[in-house]
């Protein structure tokens, strides 16, 4: 029996790439273990959206060498962005690193490499058995589409296209987050990216646009509402420029053939563009509101039009509320939520003042902050950093201080309100957590057979980041008995 571990860093796809993996290895017969001290095979999936992401991953990495002294046989995996695109780096900058693998690779190549890989490991295993340090250190494995291909494998050759896959979630949720946790299902509905945003590293480490389709969407979705998922995440770096590989169909027409599926589940997506979001999906949300979630994140950036157009990003401030509009008048208690970059090249204080502006417009739930970072290989990277750190960390703190002053007066109109939320898990405060369909987080007091099951909260207090509230359902059972939807 091989054990395997997964540090998963940075966006959802990496999420979603994770445990399709994961499940691909446990339909090997791997079991999924809590730590990397137990694994056999360790995979680190990466991130390079910003230097400080990468950094990060780095000193994990550093930490884990130690682990290679007690368990030589032990192989580690870097995957991932981080991957795609500095694999040399990696294998000479860590010697304990024995293959990577980036995320616009052949997966079907991947497949066959890790079948042989956990072949292997078996073996050790077995012939080693209480001897395990006495195993000598397996070495680095090199290119290793290149190394499938000339065969030198002592596993076998399998065919997937990478809808095909077995894909179990269940064996994912019951393994690595233990049964406790709402079960959630992450889905990539297309890789890749072809905007090229000026600052974005993305199109370089995850490759050209490529939409699945959507019987294979729709199927999967239904094996895993069937299996238990209770939320289910599709996700694309630009999910309006998904187009179904079959028939052309769009990103709207995805998610009304998903909301038609029978079952209590609700279904997140992340990221629309503002460019090219068009009004039928916000139509399409409008109308299955007991299935797609009252929740739309729209990536801002910058409220300045120079800023958006230096970055790539071919939409105005006109063109973004426009947007806005068309949620705020269709799905009026919709959260809305944005990423905003302060400190690219050129922003000056007028420009800085235009993304404040839009935010005190627009009146988000939440917002995702970062200080720009420059990325090798994008074309902002030539730009330099000209924005002096303190004026870009006194950008970033001011912005994210007005924020949460926004996010407790939108918070507060819920006071008094019944809120139909999804039980995750239990906090360590003892509380449960719960979120809303606009995906705000709320506190209250119950039973653990409500995990994984919806229910009616009374909100009877807001604060910034959290609500707190009521049951009005003691039981799963109750809560089975009550189907009456309160949005
Ligand atoms: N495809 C999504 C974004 C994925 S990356 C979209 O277009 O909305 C998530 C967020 O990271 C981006 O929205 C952006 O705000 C931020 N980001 C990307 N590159 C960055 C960089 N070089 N420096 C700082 N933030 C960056
Ligand atoms: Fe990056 Fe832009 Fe693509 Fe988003 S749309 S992943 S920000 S290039
Ligand atoms: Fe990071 Fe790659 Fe996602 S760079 S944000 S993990 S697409």
């Amino acid at each position: 029996m091989v054990n395997i571990f997964f540090k998963t860093y940075g966006c959802q796809a990496n999420i979603a790439d994770s445990e399709g993996l994961i499940s691909y290895l446990q339909d090997l017969g791997c079991t999924y273990v809590r730590s990397a001290e137990e694994a056999d095979l360790i995979m680190v999936n990466t991130c390079a959206i910003r230097a400080k992401a990468e950094q990060k991953m780095f000193t994990y990495l550093g930490e884990i060498a130690k682990l290679t002294k007690a368990r030589p046989h032990v192989r580690i995996g870097v995957i991932g962005c981080v991957a795609s695109y500095r694999s040399k780096e990696l294998y000479k900058r860590f010697s304990h690193v024995n293959f990577v693998f980036g995320a616009r690779e052949d997966i079907r190549a991947f497949h066959s490499y890790l079948m042989d890989v956990i072949t292997s490991l078996e073996t050790i295993k077995q012939h080693y058995a209480d001897n395990m340090g006495n195993v000598p250190r397996p070495g680095q494995d090199g290119n290793i589409k290149k190394l499938v291909e000339s065969k030198k494998l002592a596993g076998k050759t399998i065919r997937f296209k990478p809808g095909e896959i077995a894909y179990n979630m269940r064996k994912v949720h019951q393994q690595s987050k233990g049964p406790l946790e709402v079960q959630k299902s992450y889905i990539n509905i297309m890789t890749g990216c072809n905007n090229y945003c000026s600052y974005c590293i993305v199109p370089f480490t995850r490759g050209r646009e490529q939409s699945y389709s959507i019987k294979y969407i729709v199927d999967r979705v239904a094996r895993e509402v069937t299996q238990g998922a209770k939320e289910v995440n599709l996700i694309g770096q630009n999910v309006n420029s998904y187009s179904d590989p079959d028939d052309g169909r769009s990103f709207s027409q995805l998610l009304e053939a998903v909301a038609q599926l029978p079952g209590e589940f609700w279904v997140r997506y992340v990221s629309p563009h503002p460019k090219d979001i068009t009004i039928d999906v916000v139509e399409t949300m409008a109308k299955y509101p007991e299935k797609l979630c009252d929740w739309v994140h729209l990536p801002l950036q910058a409220g300045s039009n120079t800023i958006l157009e230096a970055m790539k990003r071919p939409y105005t401030v006109k063109r973004y509320m426009e947007v806005v509009g068309w949620i705020r008048k269709h799905m009026p208690k919709a959260t809305i939520t944005t990423d905003i970059i302060v400190g690219f090249p050129g922003e000056n204080q007028e420009d800085y003042e235009g993304t404040r502006a839009v935010m005190e417009d627009v009146q988000y739930d939440h917002i995702f902050s970062f200080i720009y970072s420059p990325r090798k290989y994008t074309t902002a990277y030539k730009l330099g950093d000209p924005c002096p750190p303190e004026v870009k960390q006194q950008r970033l703190m001011a912005l994210q201080k007005r924020q949460k002053e926004i996010c407790l007066v939108r918070n507060k109109r819920l006071e008094g309100s019944i809120q139909r939320v999804l039980v995750e898990k239990r906090q360590a405060s003892g509380k449960l957590l719960g979120r809303t369909s606009g995906n705000i987080r709320v506190n209250f007091d119950g039973d653990d057979a409500l995990i994984g099951t919806f229910t009616q909260v009374q909100i009877d207090r807001a604060g910034i980041a959290n609500l707190e509230g009521l049951l009005l359902h003691k039981t799963a059972e109750d809560n089975l008995a009550n189907t009456q939807i309160t949005r």
